[in-house]
Parts: C-alpha cells; sequence; structure tokens
C-alpha cells in the first residue's frame, strides 16, 4: 500500500513512524513533513491547506490512501477534494469537521445526540456575554466559537478578563465550568462502526504543576492507572457512538479520528471538546501501544469497511512522551537554533526511548527548531514509571538553547503504581 500522510508535526511522525513499522506500506511519503519524518518517510512539498494540491500531489504519487493530520486542512476540505478524485483518504469531510471547527455546532450536535457535556450558551452580543457570565458564576469558561490553535478558550476566576476575551471574539461558547481530572480518548470511525483506541492523558499548561499558559499540550501518558477500567465503554455508549450516528442521520457522516476531550467530574463523564484528528501529544503515547498494523483501520475507515476489522490489541506497555518547546513558546517561539543529542539518543535509548519531531527543519547537516513545539521524546516501559526515567533520561541528552520542557509529566499517576 501507498500511503501519503499530510501534516508535519510530532503527531504525524508518530503516524508515519507506526506506517512504516507496517509490513502492508511499501511507499510512504509525508507532505510537507519534517527533518524527522525524512527518517521514515520520503517528503514532499505541498500547501497543506490546498485541497487541489494534496489531490494532484495524491494523484501523481499513486497514493492508495491519504491520512490527514491536522485540522486546519480537514475544516479546509482537504479531504473533501481528495475523495473527490477517488483515493480513499483518512479524515472527515469540511462538514463533519464542523466538530472541531465550531464549538457551536459541536454543542448542537451533543444536544441533538444526548451526549452530556457543559451548560452553555452562545453569545455574539456584550448583553448576552453579560447574562452569560452571571448565569454560570466563576471560573468564568469562554471558548471562540472557531479554530483557535489552542488559544481560544479563557478558564478565569477574573471576570473582566474573561469579558473582554469574549468581546474580542465575534461569536463565543460561554459555558459551567467542569471540574475534575481529563482524559483524552480518541476513536477510530467510518460513520457507522467506531473503534476506540487506549485513553491518554495530556498536559495542556506550560509549566510543573499546571501552572502558566495553556498550549497546544506538553507531554502525555497512557495507560491511566487512576481511570475506572469501564471508561471506554461508557464513553463508547453516552458519547462516541451517538455523535457518530447523529452526523450520519444528519447527512453528514464523521469518517476519520474522533478525537473526545473528557472531564471526569463528580457528576459523572462529561464532553469539554470533540477534535476531528488525532491529538498531538496524546497519538505519540497511543500509538507507542498499538500492536495493531495502523494502515489497514485507516483505510477500512476510509472505505466504510471497518466494520470489517477486529478490535485493536494493545502492548501491556506504558508510554510517556515529554514536548520539548523553544525559548518563549507559546508567545512567539523564537526558532532557528541548532538541536543536538538527536544521535545520542538513537544511539543509546533506541527502541525504548525516541525523538518524534515536531518545529524541526534541516539547515545542511544541521537540525534547527522551527516552531513552538520542536520535539516530542517518547518512551516505553513495563510501567509508567519506568517509561517516565527513560523519556527524562532520553530529553537530558537534547542540547536546544533556551529551551523548555516539564518536569512532572505522568509523576503523579507514576506513583500509584
Ligand atoms: P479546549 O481547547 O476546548 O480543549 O480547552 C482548553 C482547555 O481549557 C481544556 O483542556 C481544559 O483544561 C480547559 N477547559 C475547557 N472547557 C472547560 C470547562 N468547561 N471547564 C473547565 N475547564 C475547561
Ligand atoms: N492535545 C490537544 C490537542 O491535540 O488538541
Amino acid at each position: 500500500m501507498k500511503v501519503l500522510v499530510i501534516g508535519g508535526g510530532a503527531r504525524e511522525h508518530a503516524l508515519c513512524r507506526s506506517l512504516s513499522l507496517d509490513p502492508d506500506v511499501n511507499a510512504l511519503y509525508c507532505a510537507p513533513g519534517n527533518a524527522g519524518i525524512s527518517e521514515v518517510a520520503e517528503l514532499r512539498p505541498v500547501d497543506a491547506l490546498d485541497g487541489e494540491a494534496v489531490a494532484r500531489l495524491a494523484t501523481e504519487l499513486g497514493a492508495d490512501l491519504v491520512v490527514v493530520g491536522p485540522e486546519a486542512p480537514l475544516v479546509a476540505g482537504v479531504a473533501d477534494a481528495v475523495r473527490a478524485v477517488g483515493i480513499p483518504v483518512f479524515g472527515p469531510s469540511a462538514e463533519a469537521a464542523r466538530l472541531e471547527g465550531s464549538k457551536a455546532f459541536a454543542k448542537d450536535v451533543m444536544a441533538a445526540a444526548g451526549v452530556p457535556t457543559a451548560r452553555s450558551y452562545v453569545c455574539t452580543t456584550a448583553d448576552e456575554v453579560d447574562a452569560a457570565l452571571d448565569a454560570f458564576g466563576a471560573p468564568y469558561v469562554v471558548k471562540d466559537d472557531g479554530l483557535a490553535a489552542g488559544k481560544g478558550v479563557v478558564v478565569t476566576e477574573d471576570r473582566a478578563a474573561a469579558r473582554a476575551h469574549a468581546l474580542a471574539c465575534d461569536r463565543v461558547v460561554i459555558e459551567e465550568f467542569l471540574d475534575g481530572p481529563e482524559v483524552s480518548l480518541f476513536a477510530i470511525t467510518d460513520g457507522v462502526t467506531v473503534l476506540p483506541l487506549q485513553p491518554a492523558q495530556d498536559f495542556k499548561r506550560a509549566l510543573d504543576g499546571d501552572e502558566g499558559p495553556n498550549t497546544g499540550g506538553m507531554g502525555a501518558y497512557s495507560p491511566l492507572p487512576w481511570a475506572d477500567p469501564k471508561l471506554v465503554d461508557e464513553v463508547m455508549e453516552s458519547v462516541l457512538q451517538p455523535t457518530v450516528d447523529e452526523l450520519r442521520h444528519r447527512g453528514t457522516p464523521f469518517s476519520g479520528l474522533l478525537y473526545a476531550g473528557l472531564a471526569i467530574t463528580s457528576r459523572g463523564v462529561r464532553v469539554i471538546e470533540f477534535n476531528a484528528r488525532f491529538g498531538d501529544p496524546e497519538t505519540q503515547v497511543v500509538l507507542a501501544r498499538l500492536r495493531t498494523p495502523l494502515a489497514s483501520v485507516l483505510l477500512n475507515a476510509a472505505q466504510g469497511t471497518l466494520h470489517a476489522e477486529p478490535a485493536l490489541s494493545w502492548r501491556e506497555d506504558a508510554a510517556v512522551t515529554v514536548v520539548i518547546a523553544s525559548h518563549n513558546y507559546p508567545d512567539t517561539p523564537r526558532t532557528g537554533d541548532p538541536i543536538e543529542g538527536l544521535a545520542e539518543v538513537a544511539a543509546e535509548d533506541a527502541p525504548d526511548a525516541y525523538v518524534l519531531h515536531a518545529g524541526t527543519r534541516r539547515e545542511g547537516d544541521a537540525v534547527v527548531s522551527a516552531g513552538g513545539r520542536v520535539l516530542s521524546v517518547t518512551a516505553t516501559g513495563s510501567d509508567l514509571a519506568q517509561a517516565r526515567e527513560r523519556a527524562y533520561k532520553a530529553v537530558a541528552r537534547i542540547r536546544l538553547d533556551g529551551s523548555q520542557h516539564r518536569t512532572d509529566i505522568a509523576a503523579k499517576a507514576a506513583e500509584r503504581r
């Protein structure tokens, strides 16, 4: 099978790594990719937001499957453009990707499907904003309706700050604050059949102890030793299947990866958000644990034949990933700094620990930083404590001027053993 992956972050590196290990895959391309992905896939330049260009590239390469990684191309209709030239694509249509692209749309789908989520108001005027803020009280949760690359959500005790964020957006969702640990649960679906993956936990804040600003995600681990073993079944029944059914009934079936961001509250599981693609950095740890070869599962989802897939098989291992971010992330990250120590990790720590690249590029013989999140150092082990130890040992070998990373990824969960 010839596979083309669209995107160029650590999530796409994790996808390409898994696909490169799949005996069914005999040619693997990534566009535009990054310095690390070039070691497992052939890179092609492309504007990932240009559906026509992506479809042309897929046709030229004779791709049997296109996998669209990030949300922006999905919302822009890249999967539709590829489907239009008759090539199977893993990723939802622009219509179905509105589940991530519009928080108000997601709320409407959840209400219709009876999916538990925070109570909310959609507001477009200052009066509506004030009424909603007063109705829920502090802590305030204000979400830009549209895609905002992780920066659209403000959670604050400060009413003035909440109001200012709301008024800076055209349309906002203001909602009830949800208390309790967060879980990311992914499911692969063809629009009818839903195949859940294993849950993971992401660390959204920039600094240790969940301090500092929100980021795209600074680390993740899986499995969750503290979670109820029935969690996946429960979320399948109350969230994932009803959402997929609702979108199909609306005539806009969702095929691809449905990401449920959940809060485990004292009153039960609630959806915080949906995404229409694999999460980053959670994918790095979930795929590290997946035993089933990935390509045929993604192809079956793309072709509407997922019912033919048996349940996924998982390793006993635990996995931890630690994100190394550039100086000044998430504000205005500095780029162009050389990264050293990659060869040492490959020589000393592989295969238990390895480096997935996010924002990197080659400059002559050097690899330099090219984005906010630069590397996602991933490790497996017999338990979280061992995976964590291996991940941080590899992190310590990496040298990137001014870089930052959290030191407490999976720490609490590992202590529970
Ligand atoms: P989102 O971009 O929707 O994932 O939101 C970013 C982060 O804001 C989430 O991971 C949560 O930590 C937090 N958040 C979002 N909605 C709520 C809510 N209703 N209650 C508490 N925290 C929330
Ligand atoms: N890790 C959060 C996200 O992918 O949206």
